[in-house]
């Protein structure tokens, strides 16, 4: 079998990341097509690698035909809401980083019947957080799952959940908890921050079940996560401190090499030893 074929929808901080790892032959697959919603990302994107995919003018364009066997969403959740189905649809699989999308009980129903009926995958990597592969193990037994996360408030800047809270994006204050609730309103009002929330619901306990703490720390160097579970299994105790990326502090640079380790695994075919649940 030749090398999957891949699209790109979103040119960003990751998207940028992640093509360059193909670009490099750290993924064992070949860059054919991306796409922005900003053109010009797509073309300064394609014109900095080595071998040049094509920049098409829209989603559809980057499943439709042969031409590509994947697409790579790291774009927003409203990129997954308009092109996922399309894409799977069309017969490939799908790597989504924005995770808070399938949380909207409509889409993620939608999205799995479609995978079911045209026998494609969405890939859902572990993103900015770790154990989730001991909560699908344990999904059965939980009695709670919670989420603390901790950022600087500039990581928060534009949340909608964020306004009207008086906190002050230059750092001023003390810690403040800006909210408490479930993981679905969780991403309803912090959409770009909190995909970690989707991640735990959809490998545990449900969005209901899980809840979650959001808190601006102008002192917080790091994006950390803590996921506190428990249940007849045990209890699990998890905390991640991520150094956030250069190019958007809202993402962190573990969630790119999530990423990239998601494709790598992808795309090496059979013929291997996998570590991990
Ligand atoms: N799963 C995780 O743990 C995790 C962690 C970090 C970030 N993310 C998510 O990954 C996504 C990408 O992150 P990033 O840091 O690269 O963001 P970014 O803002 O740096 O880049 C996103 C890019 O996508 C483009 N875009 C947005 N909506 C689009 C649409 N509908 N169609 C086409 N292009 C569109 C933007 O123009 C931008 O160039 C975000 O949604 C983010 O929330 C997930």
């Amino acid at each position: 079998m030749g090398k999957k074929r891949i699209g790109l929808l979103g040119c960003g901080a990751m998207g940028t990341r992640i093509a360059r790892a193909i670009d490099s032959g750290e993924v064992d697959g070949v860059l054919e097509r991306v796409h922005d919603a900003e053109p010009e990302k797509a073309r300064a994107l394609a014109g900095s690698l080595a071998r040049r995919p094509t920049v098409v003018e829209n989603h559809h364009l980057l499943s439709s035909g042969p031409g590509v066997d994947l697409v790579v969403e790291a774009a927003s959740q409203d990129a997954v809401r308009s092109a996922a189905l399309s894409v799977i649809q069309n017969r490939k699989d799908m790597v989504v980083m924005s995770v808070g999308a399938l949380l909207d009980e409509p889409v993620y129903e939608v999205l799995a019947d479609a995978c079911a009926q045209f026998g494609r995958t969405i890939y859902l990597p572990s993103g900015a957080v770790a154990g989730l592969d001991a909560l699908r193990a344990v999904r059965g037994e939980l009695e709670s799952v919670t989420l603390t996360t901790t950022k600087h408030p500039r990581s928060l800047a534009g949340a909608p959940g964020l306004a009207g809270s008086g906190i002050d994006l230059g750092g001023a204050g003390g810690p403040t908890t800006v909210f408490e609730g479930d993981a679905a309103a969780a991403v309803r009002s912090f959409p770009a921050n909190v995909n970690v929330a989707a991640l735990l619901a959809l490998a545990g306990a449900g969005a209901a079940a899980t809840s979650v703490r959001i808190v601006a720390d102008p002192a917080a160097e790091r994006n950390s996560h803590r996921i506190d579970a428990r249940g007849r299994f045990g209890e699990i105790a998890v905390e991640v401190r991520n150094v956030p990326d250069p190019g958007n502090p809202r993402t962190s640079r573990l969630a790119i090499l999530s990423a990239i380790a998601t494709l790598r695994g992808v795309c090496s075919g059979g013929g291997s030893v996998r570590v991990g649940t």
